[in-house]
């Protein structure tokens, strides 16, 4: 790892309000969170190693709910990086801002918006797009489209999903990762923009 900024060191007590805290909005938004738990550390490990290998410093994540990717991001960038967290649930923001405190930098908002959210920002050209928000509603090619779209085109994209889904329609799928004993059983695609065709 570059520079591990990672391992917050959270205490028992703070796992298990991170845990309540998911769980509570998974009842509310199943299809929003697509699981009740947040992704193992296994899974973050896989992509601070895939951003180190890609020297990636711009770091994007989308949907980071209470942090569990975001950790691995950090893992993987120097202390001079700070990777944009972009989360739909104010109230995992709040989480995110308190827990990060200042190495991440938090916006609420919409993955589907993700050109907006970057314009005139230092993370308009990202060099790795990190994307856990589930890829099983209406919006999935929309999302997958716009990451498509403020990726350079040796930008990496790293997507968790339970399926390929859209992603092979705007990338090329280059490594798949599985992760059996995640909860659901988890795929991570490596993938690569494909030019612009739709
Ligand atoms: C499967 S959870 C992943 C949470 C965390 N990254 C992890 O791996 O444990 C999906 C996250 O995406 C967020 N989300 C869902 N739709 C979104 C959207 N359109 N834009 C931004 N975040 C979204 C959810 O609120 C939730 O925090």
């Amino acid at each position: 790892m570059s520079g591990g900024q990672g391992q917050a060191g959270r205490s028992f007590g703070e796992r298990l309000r991170d845990g309540a805290l998911f769980c509570a909005h998974f009842l509310t938004d199943p299809f929003g969170l697509s699981t009740p738990l947040s992704s193992s550390p296994r899974i973050a490990a896989t992509i601070a190693r895939e951003l180190v290998a890609h020297n990636a410093h711009r770091v994007v994540e989308l949907g980071a709910g209470v942090g569990a990717l975001t950790e691995g991001i950090l893992e993987a960038l120097g202390p001079e990086d700070t990777p944009l967290c972009v989360e739909l649930k104010p109230a995992f923001c709040r989480r995110l801002e308190e827990r990060f405190d200042g190495r991440a930098h938090v916006v609420a908002g919409d993955a589907t918006q993700l050109p907006v959210l970057v314009a005139g920002t230092p993370w308009e050209r990202p060099h790795a797009v990190v994307c856990s928000v589930p890829l099983i509603t209406s919006t999935a090619r929309d999302i997958c489209r716009t990451i498509r779209d403020v990726l350079p085109s040796d930008g990496l994209y790293l997507q968790l999903a339970v399926r390929r889904g859209p992603v092979s329609e705007f990338f090329r799928v280059e490594k798949t990762y599985f992760f059996p004993l995640n909860l659901p059983p988890e795929r991570l695609h490596r993938a690569y923009p494909l030019e612009q065709t739709q």
